[in-house]
Formats: structure tokens, sequence, C-alpha cells
């Protein structure tokens, strides 16, 4: 049984397997509507339960269509309407569900919870964020570069504006999947330290810049996000904007980059906050690319947890 909680904690090889069994479901199916079955059926007489404790679109629609398309089932659960919202501990929560489920997939606030749940859980657990990680996005952010620009190992990648739950995984990627790192926005929203200490340790450049167009020179990819997290309080929303208004990506920052270069963001978008209506609809943006992305990824992510 494996858990995927992380990109830093899973096995490089493991990761990369992923990846390319995710290429091989999508080009398998590639033109047929969106609930033909796979041929092979892996997920025949499973059932996934899919549990919200935040709000979501894309993990919420791709692992459901994902589950679908290989033949098993969902029940998507919401933290707020479960016992686990009203007192039931997590290690209870997660023994009784093992009892009706195969595998689990939560989004979460804190991290330890997702860690809980894994170590009572007698099936497997996948992270569909916390307010720490997002690593099924970093899957699908890989999956996309590759479709476009094949290998992402030695590229340089760029994410500017806060240094978040995304933007830890991409660094956790960085080590994983041999990419140079560059984080560009204000101190105060720096990554956590031991993401981009974990980076260096597999032997690739993980580093800040606080200039934005220094950081972006020559980048392969450039990569940000909301500027306010749902964990966040809506109360920062107006400091947050004035720290990292000089770090929207947009026509004049991506100029500083590779002319090939790619722009990626998770979605949802505030346009024209974080980025330019311009450059998220501009010819080197693979946004909705990587939204799609997230459905083959996320169904290797679900094999290779039950071992199929
Ligand atoms: N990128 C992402 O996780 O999107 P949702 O919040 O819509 O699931």
């Amino acid at each position: 049984m494996n858990h995927f909680l992380d990109i830093h904690t899973t096995d490089k090889a493991a990761l990369r397997g992923m990846i390319d069994n995710a290429r091989q479901m999508k080009e398998a199916r590639a033109g047929q509507p969106k609930a033909t079955p796979d041929q092979d059926h892996p997920l025949k007489n499973r059932m996934v339960a899919l549990i919200f404790e935040k709000p979501s679109t894309r993990t919420r629609v791709s692992f459901d269509l994902g589950v679908r398309q290989m033949g098993g089932q969902t029940m998507v659960l919401s933290g707020k309407e479960m016992q686990l919202g009203h007192g039931e501990t997590i290690a209870d929560t997660a023994r009784v569900l093992s009892r009706y489920v195969d595998l689990i997939m939560i989004r979460t606030f804190e991290e330890a919870t997702l860690q809980e749940m894994a170590e009572y859980a007698s099936v497997p657990v996948i992270n569909g964020l916390t307010n720490r990680t997002h690593p099924c996005q970093i899957m699908a952010d890989v999956l996309t570069y590759e479709e476009h620009r094949g290998p992402i190992a030695g590229r340089k990648v760029v994410w500017s504006g806060d240094g978040n739950n995304v933007c830890a995984s991409l660094i956790h990627g960085a080590g994983q999947f041999g990419f140079d790192f560059t984080f560009t926005g204000p101190q105060t929203l720096d990554p956590e330290r031991e993401a981009l200490e974990f980076a260096r340790a597999q032997g690739v450049q993980a580093v800040i810049e606080r200039d934005p167009a220094k950081a972006v020179e020559g980048a392969d990819l450039v990569v940000t996000d909301t500027w306010v997290s749902m964990h966040d309080p809506q109360s920062a929303r107006e400091r947050r904007h004035n720290q990292l208004r000089g770090y929207q990506v947009n026509e004049a920052l991506m100029a500083h980059a590779k002319p090939d270069a790619l722009f990626m963001h998770c979605l949802p978008a505030h346009r024209d906050d974080e980025v330019t209506s311009a450059v998220m609809d501009g010819p080197n943006s693979v946004i909705f690319d990587e939204a799609e992305n997230r459905l083959h990824a996320q169904k290797a992510v679900m094999r290779w947890c039950l071992g199929l």
C-alpha cells in the first residue's frame, strides 16, 4: 500500500513511473468522449472517498472523473457535513472509512490532519492539498511541461509571488525531477526553507532572487499562483497585494524569460492581479492543459497507490 502524501517523500523512480503512466493513459484515450471507460478498468469494483474541507473545482472534478474512467466509483464528502467536522477524531474517521472504501483523497487545512489520516487508515491516502503542500498539482505540471517541451530535468523554473503550498511542492519537484528553481517575491512570503534545502540536497539549484526581472532571466517555465491562498485571512488581502504587485507576471516580465518559456498557473487565477490576461491567454500559456493534466496525473497516482 502506498500513500501519496508529498513529492519529496515519494520515491523518485515511482514519481517518474507515474508521469510516464499518466502520459500513456492520456494518449490511449485521446479523442474519446470524457466518460468513456479506460479499456483495462483498473479500478473496477473499487470505491474512492474524496473528502473536501476546502473549496475545489479541479481537484474534485478531475479525481471524480478519473475514478469513473478507470471503472471505479466515488463518494464526494464535505468535511463540514461529516462527523469529522463535529468532533470525531481523524484517527477514528480513518479507521471507519477504511472499512468502506479502497482509497481516500483528502483536501484539508493542517498537514497534521493528512498525516494522521494516513497513519490510521488501512487504505492508501492521497494529499489533495494542505496549507503546506499540493503534490498532485506538481505531477500535472511536470506532465504538462514535458508534453510541450520534453524532459524537465536541467530546465530553469521560476516562481514569482507568494511562496505558498503549491510553491513548496514545486520546490520538492525540483529535487525529485532534477530542475533548477528560482523564487522571486518579498522576503516575508519566502517559501519554506526546508523545501529549498531538500532540493539543494538532491543536487539542483534552489535560489531566491528578489529582483523579478533578474529571476526570470533565461527561464524555461514561469509559474505563479493567487496572492491570497484559501487558508490566508481575507484581512491580509490589501497588504498582500501591496507586497506582491511588483511580482505580477505580465508581458514585460515574460520578455526576460526564454522566448519559448511556458507560463503555468494551477488556477483558479485572479486575472490581472498575479498575472495579466495577456499572459494567461497568450501563446506561451499552458494553463488549461495543466488543468486537464490533473486528471491524467492523478489517475496514475491512484494506480500507484493501489499497486495497479
Ligand atoms: N488547482 C487546484 O487545486 O484547483 P481547485 O482548488 O479548483 O481544486
